[in-house]
């Protein structure tokens, strides 16, 4: 059973397994995406009901850039129509929208919508949807530790101030708390280079589900599943982390 003190204040998801999903129903990996859009909607439905504050979606990895340009093209269509047509319905369930990632390499077109939906959502206080395009976590922590770098080069920053809280000010979106639960579809061990800082003390949860098929009952089996974990974050048995 789930309660709302077991409720995780963000879940973070790795949305994986849209091209297996259409290889076994026979259709294009383009209509696997299709319906992973699908599957984004029920989440963040799903995450307001049960009172997620944060819900932060692996949407396109840096790494993605490699597929083909076909697949590519349907991604951004799909989030393009996501912008569209989703922003209006984030604005009526009060949701905030943010991104992470470097959004200045995805299509003009798509970088609009994701500013102007952004912009509309600001003030939105039940919850944050953040998606993560052209995101790595690598990528992330270079480009924080560039930022460093240059303040420190300009004088306006002293080296030896920089230390893990200091640093975590330079990431995409320093008011992101850090995810409590991570959430992996379609059963891969890995974390695929999503959220590296932030994730150092997050509860993992594999499901074996393809994202497409994620609904609300794999979400309640998440948190279900991490309700029952036992968080030290590195102290000892009820020291919680400050
Ligand atoms: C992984 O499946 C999923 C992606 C690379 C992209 C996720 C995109 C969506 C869910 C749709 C659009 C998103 C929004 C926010 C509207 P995969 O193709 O790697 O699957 P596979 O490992 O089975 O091939």
């Amino acid at each position: 059973m789930v309660n709302e003190r077991n409720i995780p204040r963000h879940v973070a998801i790795i949305m994986d397994g849209n091209g297996r999903w259409a290889e076994r129903h026979g259709v294009p990996r383009s209509e696997g995406h299709r319906a992973g859009a699908g599957a984004v909607e029920r989440a963040v439905e799903c995450a307001r009901d049960l009172g997620i504050e944060y819900l932060t979606l692996y949407a396109f990895s840096t790494e993605n850039w490699r597929r083909s340009p076909q697949e590519i093209s349907a991604l951004m269509a799909l989030l393009r129509d996501f912008l569209t047509t989703k922003t209006d319905t984030l604005m009526k369930h009060n949701v905030r929208l943010l991104t992470i990632g470097r959004t200045g390499d995805l299509p003009l077109g798509v970088r609009k919508l994701l500013l102007d939906s952004v912009e509309k959502t600001k003030n939105n206080t039940a919850g944050t949807l953040t998606l993560a395009l052209s995101y790595g976590g690598r990528a992330e922590i270079a480009d924080a530790a560039k930022k460093i770098a240059k303040l420190a080069a300009m004088g306006k920053l002293d080296p030896e101030k920089v230390d893990e809280k200091l640093f975590s000010t330079y990431l995409y979106c320093p008011e992101l708390p850090d995810p409590d639960l991570m959430i992996r579809t379609s059963g891969e061990l890995r974390i695929s280079n999503f959220m590296l800082y932030e994730l150092a003390y997050a509860e993992l949860y594999v499901t074996d589900v393809l994202w497409p098929d994620f609904g609300k009952k794999e979400m309640l089996a998440a948190i279900e599943a991490y309700s029952k974990r036992e968080r030290r974050f590195g102290g000892r048995k009820n020291e919680e982390q400050k």
